[in-house]
Protein backbone atom coordinates (compact mmCIF):
# COMPACT_ATOMS: atom_id res chain seq x y z
CA UNK A 1 0.00 0.00 0.00
CA UNK A 2 1.23 3.72 -0.54
CA UNK A 3 1.45 5.98 1.88
CA UNK A 4 -1.94 7.90 1.13
CA UNK A 5 -3.93 4.47 0.32
CA UNK A 6 -6.21 3.43 3.57
CA UNK A 7 -6.76 -0.63 3.84
CA UNK A 8 -10.34 -1.42 3.40
CA UNK A 9 -12.28 -3.68 5.61
CA UNK A 10 -15.52 -4.47 4.94
CA UNK A 11 -17.74 -6.25 6.94
CA UNK A 12 -21.28 -8.52 6.06
CA UNK A 13 -23.40 -8.55 8.78
CA UNK A 14 -26.77 -10.92 8.85
CA UNK A 15 -29.15 -9.33 10.58
CA UNK A 16 -29.75 -5.63 10.73
CA UNK A 17 -33.07 -5.37 12.90
CA UNK A 18 -32.00 -5.67 16.85
CA UNK A 19 -30.16 -3.40 19.29
CA UNK A 20 -27.38 -6.58 19.48
CA UNK A 21 -26.81 -6.33 15.98
CA UNK A 22 -26.29 -2.27 16.24
CA UNK A 23 -24.41 -2.54 19.07
CA UNK A 24 -21.49 -4.98 17.05
CA UNK A 25 -21.91 -2.65 14.14
CA UNK A 26 -21.10 0.08 16.55
CA UNK A 27 -18.68 -1.14 18.31
CA UNK A 28 -16.97 -1.92 14.77
CA UNK A 29 -17.01 1.57 13.90
CA UNK A 30 -15.84 2.90 16.84
CA UNK A 31 -12.63 0.75 17.09
CA UNK A 32 -11.91 1.07 13.21
CA UNK A 33 -12.04 4.99 13.87
CA UNK A 34 -9.37 4.47 16.26
CA UNK A 35 -6.81 3.67 13.54
CA UNK A 36 -6.32 5.91 10.43
CA UNK A 37 -4.93 3.39 8.28
CA UNK A 38 -8.48 1.66 7.75
CA UNK A 39 -11.35 2.01 6.13
CA UNK A 40 -14.18 0.06 7.22
CA UNK A 41 -17.37 -0.55 5.00
CA UNK A 42 -20.32 -2.49 7.19
CA UNK A 43 -22.61 -3.83 4.70
CA UNK A 44 -26.29 -4.99 5.91
CA UNK A 45 -27.90 -7.95 4.38
CA UNK A 46 -31.01 -7.89 6.06
CA UNK A 47 -31.27 -12.01 6.56
CA UNK A 48 -30.94 -12.44 3.02
CA UNK A 49 -28.53 -15.51 1.94
CA UNK A 50 -28.64 -13.97 -1.34
CA UNK A 51 -27.90 -10.43 -0.84
CA UNK A 52 -24.94 -12.00 1.82
CA UNK A 53 -23.39 -13.50 -0.87
CA UNK A 54 -23.40 -10.64 -3.37
CA UNK A 55 -21.24 -8.75 -0.50
CA UNK A 56 -18.57 -11.07 -0.22
CA UNK A 57 -18.86 -11.37 -3.73
CA UNK A 58 -17.97 -7.21 -4.28
CA UNK A 59 -15.67 -7.83 -1.44
CA UNK A 60 -13.78 -10.54 -2.73
CA UNK A 61 -13.98 -8.22 -6.18
CA UNK A 62 -12.72 -5.14 -5.13
CA UNK A 63 -9.74 -6.38 -3.10
CA UNK A 64 -10.92 -5.52 0.00
CA UNK A 65 -7.60 -6.23 2.86
CA UNK A 66 -9.79 -8.06 5.16
CA UNK A 67 -13.42 -9.33 5.08
CA UNK A 68 -15.06 -9.87 8.53
CA UNK A 69 -18.13 -12.06 8.17
CA UNK A 70 -21.38 -12.82 10.89
CA UNK A 71 -22.82 -15.73 8.89
CA UNK A 72 -26.68 -15.99 8.57
CA UNK A 73 -25.71 -19.89 8.38
CA UNK A 74 -23.67 -22.36 8.02
CA UNK A 75 -23.65 -23.95 4.99
CA UNK A 76 -24.41 -21.38 2.10
CA UNK A 77 -21.55 -18.98 2.31
CA UNK A 78 -19.02 -21.46 2.23
CA UNK A 79 -17.92 -21.82 -1.55
CA UNK A 80 -17.47 -17.74 -1.42
CA UNK A 81 -15.70 -17.82 1.84
CA UNK A 82 -13.08 -20.52 0.47
CA UNK A 83 -12.89 -18.61 -2.64
CA UNK A 84 -11.72 -15.24 -0.30
CA UNK A 85 -9.80 -17.08 2.07
CA UNK A 86 -7.66 -19.02 -1.02
CA UNK A 87 -7.20 -15.83 -3.05
CA UNK A 88 -5.31 -14.95 0.26
CA UNK A 89 -7.70 -12.69 1.47
CA UNK A 90 -7.49 -12.79 5.42
CA UNK A 91 -11.33 -14.03 6.31
CA UNK A 92 -12.76 -13.31 10.14
CA UNK A 93 -16.12 -14.85 10.88
CA UNK A 94 -17.91 -13.29 14.01
CA UNK A 95 -20.60 -14.84 16.33
CA UNK A 96 -21.81 -17.53 13.90
CA UNK A 97 -20.04 -20.28 12.25
CA UNK A 98 -19.92 -21.95 9.01
CA UNK A 99 -19.22 -25.24 8.06
CA UNK A 100 -15.63 -24.81 6.89
CA UNK A 101 -12.49 -24.05 8.42
CA UNK A 102 -10.92 -22.17 5.86
CA UNK A 103 -11.24 -18.57 7.51
CA UNK A 104 -8.16 -17.01 9.32
CA UNK A 105 -10.17 -16.17 12.37
CA UNK A 106 -13.33 -17.01 13.97
CA UNK A 107 -14.56 -14.27 17.45
CA UNK A 108 -17.71 -15.08 19.30
CA UNK A 109 -18.30 -16.21 22.82
CA UNK A 110 -19.24 -20.60 23.22
CA UNK A 111 -22.68 -21.12 22.42
CA UNK A 112 -23.00 -24.45 24.06
CA UNK A 113 -21.40 -22.98 27.20
CA UNK A 114 -24.24 -20.01 26.80
CA UNK A 115 -26.75 -23.33 26.84
CA UNK A 116 -24.70 -24.54 29.80
CA UNK A 117 -25.07 -21.84 32.03
CA UNK A 118 -28.57 -20.50 31.56
CA UNK A 119 -28.90 -25.01 32.52
CA UNK A 120 -27.06 -24.77 35.36
CA UNK A 121 -28.73 -21.36 36.47
CA UNK A 122 -32.07 -23.11 36.61
CA UNK A 123 -29.89 -25.72 38.57
CA UNK A 124 -28.53 -23.91 41.31
CA UNK A 125 -32.18 -22.42 42.41
CA UNK A 126 -32.92 -25.69 43.60
CA UNK A 127 -36.07 -26.36 42.92
CA UNK A 128 -38.22 -29.36 43.75
CA UNK A 129 -39.38 -29.86 39.95
CA UNK A 130 -38.32 -27.40 36.90
CA UNK A 131 -40.40 -27.73 34.00
CA UNK A 132 -38.60 -26.21 31.08
CA UNK A 133 -40.48 -24.59 28.23
CA UNK A 134 -37.36 -23.68 25.82
CA UNK A 135 -38.12 -21.09 22.83
CA UNK A 136 -35.55 -21.68 19.98
CA UNK A 137 -34.22 -19.13 17.88
CA UNK A 138 -35.84 -19.25 14.65
CA UNK A 139 -32.59 -20.66 12.38
CA UNK A 140 -30.40 -23.55 12.27
CA UNK A 141 -27.49 -21.22 12.90
CA UNK A 142 -25.05 -22.17 14.78
CA UNK A 143 -25.92 -20.49 18.24
CA UNK A 144 -29.12 -21.84 17.86
CA UNK A 145 -27.88 -25.40 17.49
CA UNK A 146 -24.94 -25.27 20.29
CA UNK A 147 -27.30 -23.54 22.79
CA UNK A 148 -29.70 -26.16 22.53
CA UNK A 149 -27.31 -28.91 22.67
CA UNK A 150 -25.67 -27.30 25.41
CA UNK A 151 -28.53 -26.71 27.94
CA UNK A 152 -29.79 -30.22 27.16
CA UNK A 153 -26.65 -31.57 28.20
CA UNK A 154 -26.85 -30.03 31.38
CA UNK A 155 -30.76 -30.43 31.80
CA UNK A 156 -29.96 -34.48 30.91
CA UNK A 157 -27.40 -34.76 34.49
CA UNK A 158 -30.11 -32.96 36.55
CA UNK A 159 -32.80 -35.51 38.23
CA UNK A 160 -35.54 -32.87 38.92
CA UNK A 161 -35.57 -30.47 35.50
CA UNK A 162 -36.72 -31.47 32.19
CA UNK A 163 -37.80 -29.61 29.30
CA UNK A 164 -41.33 -29.94 28.53
CA UNK A 165 -41.49 -28.87 25.40
CA UNK A 166 -39.28 -26.82 22.72
CA UNK A 167 -40.73 -24.35 20.12
CA UNK A 168 -39.15 -21.63 17.70
CA UNK A 169 -39.45 -17.91 18.21
CA UNK A 170 -42.28 -17.81 15.65
CA UNK A 171 -44.44 -20.09 17.36
CA UNK A 172 -45.11 -18.20 20.64
CA UNK A 173 -47.80 -16.53 19.87
CA UNK A 174 -50.13 -19.56 18.70
CA UNK A 175 -48.32 -22.12 21.10
CA UNK A 176 -47.54 -20.37 24.97
CA UNK A 177 -51.25 -19.85 25.65
CA UNK A 178 -52.11 -23.50 24.03
CA UNK A 179 -49.06 -24.62 26.70
CA UNK A 180 -49.90 -22.72 29.72
CA UNK A 181 -53.48 -23.83 29.27
CA UNK A 182 -53.22 -27.41 28.27
CA UNK A 183 -50.46 -28.27 31.39
CA UNK A 184 -52.04 -28.33 34.70
CA UNK A 185 -50.55 -30.89 36.18
CA UNK A 186 -46.64 -29.77 36.17
CA UNK A 187 -47.04 -26.33 34.88
CA UNK A 188 -44.19 -24.54 33.82
CA UNK A 189 -41.92 -22.79 35.94
CA UNK A 190 -38.69 -22.02 33.64
CA UNK A 191 -38.89 -20.62 30.01
CA UNK A 192 -34.95 -20.34 29.02
CA UNK A 193 -35.54 -18.33 25.44
CA UNK A 194 -32.33 -17.87 22.95
CA UNK A 195 -32.71 -14.48 23.41
CA UNK A 196 -33.49 -11.28 25.71
CA UNK A 197 -36.54 -10.11 23.05
CA UNK A 198 -37.88 -13.49 22.91
CA UNK A 199 -37.79 -13.99 26.86
CA UNK A 200 -39.72 -10.52 26.67
CA UNK A 201 -42.58 -11.51 24.35
CA UNK A 202 -42.90 -14.25 26.11
CA UNK A 203 -42.95 -12.95 29.33
CA UNK A 204 -45.66 -10.41 27.55
CA UNK A 205 -48.10 -13.45 26.50
CA UNK A 206 -47.61 -15.18 29.68
CA UNK A 207 -48.65 -11.89 31.28
CA UNK A 208 -51.57 -11.64 28.99
CA UNK A 209 -52.55 -14.96 30.57
CA UNK A 210 -51.78 -13.87 34.30
CA UNK A 211 -49.16 -16.29 35.06
CA UNK A 212 -46.04 -14.20 34.72
CA UNK A 213 -45.46 -14.32 38.18
CA UNK A 214 -45.17 -17.80 38.65
CA UNK A 215 -42.64 -17.99 35.78
CA UNK A 216 -39.31 -17.48 35.79
CA UNK A 217 -37.61 -16.18 32.37
CA UNK A 218 -34.12 -16.67 31.10
CA UNK A 219 -32.95 -14.90 28.22
CA UNK A 220 -29.59 -14.36 26.21
CA UNK A 221 -27.62 -11.51 24.95
CA UNK A 222 -27.44 -9.11 28.19
CA UNK A 223 -27.65 -6.22 26.31
CA UNK A 224 -27.81 -2.32 28.28
CA UNK A 225 -30.70 -0.26 27.38
CA UNK A 226 -34.13 0.39 27.08
CA UNK A 227 -36.10 -2.95 27.27
CA UNK A 228 -32.88 -5.11 27.42
CA UNK A 229 -31.51 -7.64 29.13
CA UNK A 230 -29.56 -5.89 32.04
CA UNK A 231 -32.95 -3.83 32.34
CA UNK A 232 -35.33 -6.78 31.89
CA UNK A 233 -33.54 -8.44 34.93
CA UNK A 234 -33.53 -5.11 36.83
CA UNK A 235 -37.13 -4.77 36.75
CA UNK A 236 -37.30 -8.27 37.56
CA UNK A 237 -38.84 -9.49 34.02
CA UNK A 238 -36.14 -11.52 33.75
CA UNK A 239 -34.56 -14.14 36.31
CA UNK A 240 -31.59 -14.10 34.34
CA UNK A 241 -29.75 -13.05 31.33
CA UNK A 242 -26.61 -14.95 29.88
CA UNK A 243 -24.18 -12.23 28.58
CA UNK A 244 -23.77 -13.06 24.75
CA UNK A 245 -20.66 -10.24 23.72
CA UNK A 246 -21.20 -9.51 20.17
CA UNK A 247 -17.16 -9.29 19.21
CA UNK A 248 -17.37 -6.27 17.44
CA UNK A 249 -14.53 -4.48 18.40
CA UNK A 250 -12.43 -7.66 18.65
CA UNK A 251 -13.22 -8.59 15.20
CA UNK A 252 -11.42 -4.98 14.27
CA UNK A 253 -8.11 -5.57 16.76
CA UNK A 254 -7.77 -8.90 14.64
CA UNK A 255 -8.18 -7.52 11.60
CA UNK A 256 -5.63 -4.92 12.49
CA UNK A 257 -3.26 -7.53 13.89
CA UNK A 258 -3.52 -9.45 10.50
CA UNK A 259 -2.94 -6.02 8.67
CA UNK A 260 0.23 -5.48 10.91
CA UNK A 261 1.32 -9.23 10.39
CA UNK A 262 1.21 -10.11 13.80
CA UNK A 263 -0.28 -13.38 14.42
CA UNK A 264 -3.61 -14.45 15.59
CA UNK A 265 -5.48 -17.29 16.97
CA UNK A 266 -8.06 -18.91 14.92
CA UNK A 267 -10.12 -19.06 17.86
CA UNK A 268 -11.39 -16.47 19.77
CA UNK A 269 -13.57 -17.34 22.00
CA UNK A 270 -15.30 -14.44 24.14
CA UNK A 271 -16.42 -14.73 27.69
CA UNK A 272 -20.03 -15.05 28.75
CA UNK A 273 -21.75 -15.22 32.30
CA UNK A 274 -25.09 -15.19 33.97
CA UNK A 275 -26.35 -11.99 34.60
CA UNK A 276 -28.66 -11.81 37.55
CA UNK A 277 -30.49 -9.88 40.30
CA UNK A 278 -26.95 -9.78 42.15
CA UNK A 279 -24.74 -8.58 39.16
CA UNK A 280 -27.39 -6.79 36.91
CA UNK A 281 -26.43 -3.18 37.99
CA UNK A 282 -22.69 -3.38 38.02
CA UNK A 283 -22.80 -5.06 34.62
CA UNK A 284 -25.13 -1.63 33.56
CA UNK A 285 -22.68 0.75 35.32
CA UNK A 286 -19.94 -0.91 33.00
CA UNK A 287 -22.21 -0.89 30.00
CA UNK A 288 -21.90 2.98 30.98
CA UNK A 289 -18.52 3.41 31.18
CA UNK A 290 -17.69 2.19 27.95
CA UNK A 291 -20.79 4.04 26.87
CA UNK A 292 -19.03 7.22 27.63
CA UNK A 293 -15.50 6.11 26.80
CA UNK A 294 -17.06 5.44 23.19
CA UNK A 295 -19.05 8.79 23.09
CA UNK A 296 -15.50 10.45 24.53
CA UNK A 297 -13.82 9.34 21.26
CA UNK A 298 -16.36 10.36 19.16
CA UNK A 299 -16.67 13.80 20.35
CA UNK A 300 -12.81 13.96 20.10
CA UNK A 301 -12.50 12.50 16.58
CA UNK A 302 -15.24 15.23 15.69
CA UNK A 303 -12.73 18.19 16.76
CA UNK A 304 -10.53 17.07 15.04
CA UNK A 305 -12.00 16.56 11.80
CA UNK A 306 -13.13 20.09 12.75
CA UNK A 307 -9.63 21.21 13.45
CA UNK A 308 -8.33 19.90 10.42
CA UNK A 309 -11.35 21.75 8.46
CA UNK A 310 -10.29 25.41 9.74
CA UNK A 311 -6.45 24.43 9.48
CA UNK A 312 -7.10 24.10 5.84
CA UNK A 313 -9.20 26.76 5.43
CA UNK A 314 -6.60 28.92 7.35
CA UNK A 315 -3.96 27.84 4.88
CA UNK A 316 -5.95 28.47 2.27
CA UNK A 317 -6.69 32.10 2.98
CA UNK A 318 -2.85 32.47 3.77
CA UNK A 319 -1.72 31.20 0.47
CA UNK A 320 -4.58 33.42 -0.89
CA UNK A 321 -2.86 36.43 1.11
CA UNK A 322 0.87 35.89 0.34
CA UNK A 323 -0.54 35.25 -3.82
CA UNK A 324 0.50 31.57 -3.80
C1 LIG B 1 -29.30 -11.01 17.16
C2 LIG B 1 -29.19 -12.40 17.66
C3 LIG B 1 -28.87 -12.37 19.13
C4 LIG B 1 -28.24 -13.68 19.29
C5 LIG B 1 -27.38 -13.75 18.07
C6 LIG B 1 -27.02 -15.12 17.63
O1 LIG B 1 -29.54 -10.92 15.81
O2 LIG B 1 -30.36 -13.10 17.39
O3 LIG B 1 -29.99 -12.15 19.90
O4 LIG B 1 -27.60 -13.84 20.48
O5 LIG B 1 -28.11 -13.08 17.06
O6 LIG B 1 -26.37 -15.13 16.40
Amino acid sequence: KSETENYKIGFSQCISKDDWRKAMDHEMEVEASLYTEIELSIFQAHEDIEVQKSQIEFMIENEFDVIIISPLRPEPLVALVERAYDKGIPVIIVDRKIKSQKFTAFVGANNLDVGRNAAKYIASLNEKQSNILEIKGGDNSSPVIERHLGFHEIVYQEANMSVVESIRDNEIQTRIPQIIDSISVNPINYVFAFNDNIAYDAWKIAKSKGVEESIKFIGVDGLNGENNGIQLVENGVLAATILYPTGGDEAIKIAMKILRNENVLKDNILNTTVIDFRNAEIMNDQYDRINKHQKDIESQQKKIIEQEETFSTQSNILKLLVGL
